[in-house]
C-alpha cells in the first residue's frame, strides 16, 4: 500500500519537556508519530519509536529522522509519555516488557482497540496513569477524530497532555470508558465505511457517463463538503438533507431508492457488527 504522507494544519506550542515513545509505530503510530513532527509538538530527539522487524526500524528511522529501534524497554526508560499501538493481543506482551521501566510518574496513552485501562493498569502493577484513545486515520491530514477516555490513575494534566496529543491530528471527544467499544465500531473503522460510499457514488457517476476521475473527485468532494455542512453548521442532517431535496425534484427519487435499498438500516448494522467486534479483540 503507498506510504500516507501525513500534512500538517496548524501550529501548536511544542512540548520540550516531555519525551514521548511510540511502542508500535505502524500504520496508526506513524500517522502520530508523523503529525508530532511537522506539528512541531516534539522535537525529534524528543521521540524514541519501535517496531517488531530490525529492517523496517532502520527504515523509518532514516525516512523520519528520530530513533526508531526494536527495543522497547529502552524507549520506555527514555519516555515520560509513551504510546501503546502494537495490535490488543500484543498489548500485554508489551507491557511486560517495558515493566521494568514504569513508574508511577509515566503516563501510558493506548489506542488498541478493546483494551481496557484496567486490564493495562493490571498488567503493569502499579497505580499508573492510562489513558485510552480511538483514533482513525485521517488523523494523517489533520481531520482525525479521536475519542478519550481516563484510567483510575489519571490526573487533570495528564489528561489534557493526552488531548493535546490528539488535538494535533483533529477533532478530539472524551467519554466513560463503557462508550469506547461503540467509538471503534463508529470512527475508528467509519473511514472505511465511508470510502466504500464515495467508491460507489463513484462507481454510478461512470455508470451515467462520467470519466472515472472527475466522478471520484465529485463523489469525495461532495462527502467532504456535506460532513463540513454538519460540522460548521450545527444543523440536524436531515435538515441539511430536506435542504437538497426539491418537491417533485430529482434528489426525493435518489432518496427513495437509497430507502428502498436499506441505506439507513445497513449502516447502523454495520456500525453495530463492528462495536460487538470490537468488544472481543482483546480476547483473541
Ligand atoms: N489502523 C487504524 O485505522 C486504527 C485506528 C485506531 C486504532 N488502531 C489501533 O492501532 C493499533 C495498531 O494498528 P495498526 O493498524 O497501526 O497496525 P500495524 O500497522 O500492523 O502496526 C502495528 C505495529 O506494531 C509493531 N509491532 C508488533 N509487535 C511489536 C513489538 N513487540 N514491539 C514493538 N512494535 C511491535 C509492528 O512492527 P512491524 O512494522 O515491524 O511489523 C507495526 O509497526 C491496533 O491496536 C489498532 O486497534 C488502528
Amino acid at each position: 500500500m503507498a506510504e500516507i504522507t501525513v500534512e500538517a494544519t496548524e501550529v501548536p506550542a511544542q512540548l520540550p519537556q516531555v519525551r514521548v515513545a511510540v511502542l508500535g509505530a505502524g500504520k496508526m503510530g506513524g500517522i502520530l508519530l508523523q503529525a508530532f513532527l511537522k506539528q512541531h509538538l516534539f522535537a525529534p530527539d524528543q521521540i524514541h519509536a519501535t517496531v517488531a522487524h530490525t529492517e523496517r526500524a532502520l527504515a523509518l528511522s532514516t525516512q523520519w529522522g528520530v530513533d526508531v529501534s526494536t527495543n522497547n524497554l529502552e524507549a520506555a526508560k527514555q519516555s515520560d509519555l509513551i504510546l501503546l499501538g502494537v495490535k490488543p493481543l500484543q498489548v500485554p506482551g508489551l507491557i511486560a516488557e517495558i515493566r521494568p521501566a514504569l513508574t508511577t510518574k509515566k503516563t501510558l496513552v493506548s489506542f488498541a482497540a478493546s483494551v481496557k485501562t484496567s486490564a493495562i493498569e493490571e498488567y503493569a502493577g502499579m497505580e499508573i496513569a492510562v489513558v485510552r484513545a480511538m483514533p482513525n486515520t485521517p488523523s494523517a491530514l489533520g481531520a482525525g477524530a479521536a475519542a478519550l477516555c481516563r484510567g483510575r490513575f489519571v490526573s487533570a494534566e495528564q489528561m489534557e497532555l493526552a488531548e493535546r496529543i490528539f488535538e494535533t491530528v483533529g477533532r478530539t471527544v472524551t467519554v466513560d470508558e463503557k462508550h469506547m467499544d461503540a467509538v471503534t465500531g463508529l470512527s475508528g473503522s467509519g473511514p472505511a465505511y465511508v470510502y466504500l460510499i464515495i467508491e460507489s457514488l463513484a462507481e454510478a457517476g461512470v455508470k451515467v457517463g462520467l470519466p472515472r476521475d472527475i466522478a471520484t473527485q465529485l463523489a469525495a468532494q461532495t462527502v467532504f463538503g456535506s460532513a463540513k455542512m454538519v460540522i460548521e453548521t450545527g444543523y440536524h442532517p436531515a435538515l441539511l438533507k430536506d435542504m437538497v431535496t426539491t418537491p417533485g425534484g430529482c434528489t426525493v427519487d435518489g432518496i427513495l431508492e437509497l430507502e428502498e435499498g436499506g441505506l439507513r438500516v445497513t449502516l447502523i448494522k454495520a456500525v453495530m457488527r463492528a462495536t460487538e467486534r470490537a468488544k472481543q479483540l482483546a480476547a483473541g
